[in-house]
């Protein structure tokens, strides 16, 4: 049987004060008392493994051995199906603008564009089939762990449409809809997200 978070305090593994708040948000309901790593100042491990579910595990064992609670965290990204799932766990390296000097930071239009040159690459009637992944990922600190996966399908459009949501939001359009994920109402998203289906296994199993 898997264990149990229980009440307590939990370690949020992030140092992104949204993904806090959205996660806090979630949880803190179910009795939980939500700290980011940043604020109880834990050191931010790389992102060395191949498949989401190490990179959250990596995370989530990081905060929970250095802060002595468990701890979550989570890990995402955009997988194109005519491309071998990549980007993958390389979906934010790929908006990385290092390589010009001075403008350093992420750039979504053109990682949006990186994918679709490759996908439009290997002919028009290459399946555009996508989707997006998210692992959430508990660790205690006697190195026990959980881990659950979520997942949304659809298909790459371009150009990029909508102005709302994040990342390759614009050309992402779930199965079942017209619009993309960034033209759809932000809840209407969220109810739908691989991270809402992430959440919704770790809520069934953990306070079900
Ligand atoms: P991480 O989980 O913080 O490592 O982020 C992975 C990357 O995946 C993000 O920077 C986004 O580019 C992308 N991503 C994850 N979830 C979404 C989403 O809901 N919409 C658009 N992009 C996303």
């Amino acid at each position: 049987m898997t264990r149990r978070l229980g009440s307590g305090s939990l370690v949020i593994a992030t140092h992104n004060s949204g993904k806090l708040k959205e996660i806090s948000a979630l949880l803190e309901p179910h009795g939980l008392k939500c700290l980011s790593a940043g604020s109880l100042g834990l050191p931010e491990p790389a992102e060395t493994g191949t498949t989401f579910v190490e990179n959250a595990l990596i995370k989530a064992r990081a905060s929970a051995e250095a802060s002595g609670i468990v701890a979550l965290a989570d890990d995402s990204g955009l997988s194109v199906q005519a491309l071998d799932g990549r980007p993958g766990v390389y979906t934010a390296d790929w908006a990385e603008r290092q390589w010009f000097e001075g403008s350093a930071g992420r750039d979504w239009y053109m990682a949006m564009g990186k994918v679709e040159g490759m996908l439009s690459g290997q002919g028009p009637n290459v399946p555009r089939d996508a989707w997006f992944s998210c692992v959430l990922a508990i660790a205690w600190p006697d190195g026990e762990s959980a881990v659950y996966e979520g997942r949304v399908n659809g298909a790459l459009t371009w150009p990029p449409r909508g102005e709302m949501g994040f990342g390759y939001d614009p050309v992402f359009v779930p199965e079942g809809y017209e619009k993309t994920f960034a033209e759809l109402d932000p809840a209407e998203k969220h109810a739908m997200s691989h991270r809402a289906d992430a959440f919704k296994k770790l809520v069934a199993e953990q306070f079900g």
